[in-house]
């Protein structure tokens, strides 16, 4: 806290994250006297509304997304307090002077940038020629951050004409998430690991981040996107660097982004062939999702009905540095899983000489982590069964986070934003980190159109294609559900 008055001015303030997480996060800061107090937040959206107008719509919409064991009605009206809305069109020649004239002369600023990412370089290029970009401001840019490189690069040039690297603050809201952030301390705060953290002690790694909701009222956004972009080039790819990464020397940021740097740098580069042995692209049809028939993704309200935008992908990556060498780490992310789970499995060599009866099926050890809806670290051992004879059996010691730490925890979107606001940069993307990203992620992508070829059919409510499966059997190897 610099002592500065705190303008927070969100663009896209009508939308659907500042709606869902970005009021109600900045709602439970407040809650808790994480934001200095003479904090105002300038939503700006394009509609004509007043101040009450949109108080109303934030009551409607925004309200219901605060759990209600966090939730007092004097705070909330106290929130309320704090707002205020500013019309502004960033698309139709934009008009920046009542912004200017609404945020006070010497706040500190953050600008949180939640719109269509084509809109990013004409808002930065605005705000700075109305004079609201000085040398404390802060800007925050929502994902997804481009589409490929070249629109990411251009991006980012574009916002670093206006704001210096140490200003900007690229959000992936994954890094902000309790257990990805516990996986620092589980790989660094503790010596038993790391000597073991390599190939060839481990044999694979698995990262599943499975969705048990469907594209929803997203389609206009999600079509042209994909699983490849909405989560892979980004939350998937952000937890295999936390898991690959070498020890940083300290947690500045620079330090830990410097690692996951090279982490993103060594993943080896698809070729046509590895793309079409190593990645499967997903579509779902109808099925069962909670109990409730669902429709297919191509009849989702505004999916063209030949749409080919993947709702689920499944790769092998490999990370070619000596610690990881010939370690596959096998991605999955899919929409309308059977349920909402992410995890990261470490899955262990088997001892080299079999001494005892062989377990069917059996691997030695596992460590899984899982991030969420269950928050735990189990892992997986052998252990003598009951008996006259020598039989093994798998057992999992199982740390629940939750019965462990039973104090509340912060959604993400609330800790990244006491990060920004704090000026800490650590849980944030550095722009090379964000391009190396894409660097992997756009031969994939565009491989994958001249491949043409259709997604695989899975079910509403499975665990995505066959396909999926047979990637991992190829090397002996199985997702664990
Ligand atoms: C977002 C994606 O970044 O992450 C969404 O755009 C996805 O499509 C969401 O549903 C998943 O986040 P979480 O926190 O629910 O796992």
């Amino acid at each position: 806290d610099n002592g500065l008055p705190l303008d927070m001015i969100i663009f896209g303030g009508m939308g659907d994250l500042a709606m869902r997480k970005l009021l109600p996060a900045l709602y439970m800061a407040y809650l808790h006297g994480n934001l200095p107090a003479s904090t105002r937040i300038l939503s700006t959206g394009r509609q004509e509304l007043d101040r009450e107008a949109y108080l109303a719509h934030v009551e409607a919409h925004s309200r219901s997304f605060i759990a209600s064991t966090n939730f007092n009605e004097a705070t909330w009206d106290g929130f309320l307090q704090l707002l205020e809305y500013v019309r502004l069109d960033v698309q139709a020649a934009p008009d920046f002077s009542a912004l200017a004239h609404a945020s006070r002369a010497g706040a500190q600023r953050v600008f949180y940038l939640s719109t269509a990412p084509s809109l990013f370089i004409t808002i930065c290029d605005k705000l700075s020629d109305a004079g609201l970009v000085d040398g404390n401001a802060r800007v925050v840019l929502e994902k997804p951050l481009g589409r490929d490189l070249a629109s990411a690069v251009d991006i980012n040039e574009a916002v670093g004409k206006h704001f210096a690297e140490s200003q900007i603050y690229r959000i992936d809201h994954y890094l902000g998430k309790e257990t990805v952030q516990n996986l620092m301390v589980l790989r660094f705060g503790n010596s038993i690991l790391e000597p073991l953290w390599r190939a060839p002690n481990i044999s694979s790694v698995q990262i599943t981040v499975a969705e048990e909701v469907g594209v929803g009222s997203r389609a206009g956004f999600y079509d042209s996107t994909g699983a490849m972009r909405d989560m892979v080039q980004n939350h998937l790819l952000q937890l295999l660097c936390i898991v690959a990464m070498e020890p940083p020397t300290s947690l500045t940021p620079d330090a830990v982004r410097d690692e996951k740097l090279k982490v993103l740098r060594s993943l080896r580069r698809f070729g046509l062939a590895d793309i079409a042995r190593d990645t499967v692209r997903g579509q779902y049809t109808r099925g069962v999702s909670g109990n409730q028939e669902v429709p297919g993704y191509l009849d989702e309200h505004n999916v063209p009905p030949d749409s080919r935008t993947e709702t689920f992908v499944a790769l092998r990556a490999h990370v070619d540095t000596w610690r990881w060498s010939k370690v596959p780490f096998y991605l999955r992310t899919g929409k309308r899983m059977q349920r909402r789970s992410s995890k990261i499995v470490v899955e262990f060599a088997n001892p080299p000489f079999p001494l005892f009866p062989e377990t069917p099926g059996g691997v030695a050890n596992r460590l899984v982590i899982e991030l969420q809806p269950e928050e735990a670290i189990k892992l997986q051992i052998m252990a003598k069964q009951p008996g006259s004879g020598m039989q093994m059996q798998q057992v999992e010691l199982n740390l629940d986070l939750h019965s462990a730490f039973q104090q509340r925890r912060a959604e993400a979107y609330e800790r990244l934003l006491i990060d920004v606001v704090r000026g800490r940069l650590t849980h944030f993307m550095r722009r090379d980190e964000l391009e190396a990203a894409w660097e992997w992620a756009d031969p994939i992508i565009n491989g994958w159109s001249v491949l043409a070829e259709k997604p695989h059919a899975y079910a509403a409510g499975s665990w995505g294609p066959a396909e999926s499966f047979a990637l991992l059997a190829r090397d002996g190897f199985s997702w664990m559900e």
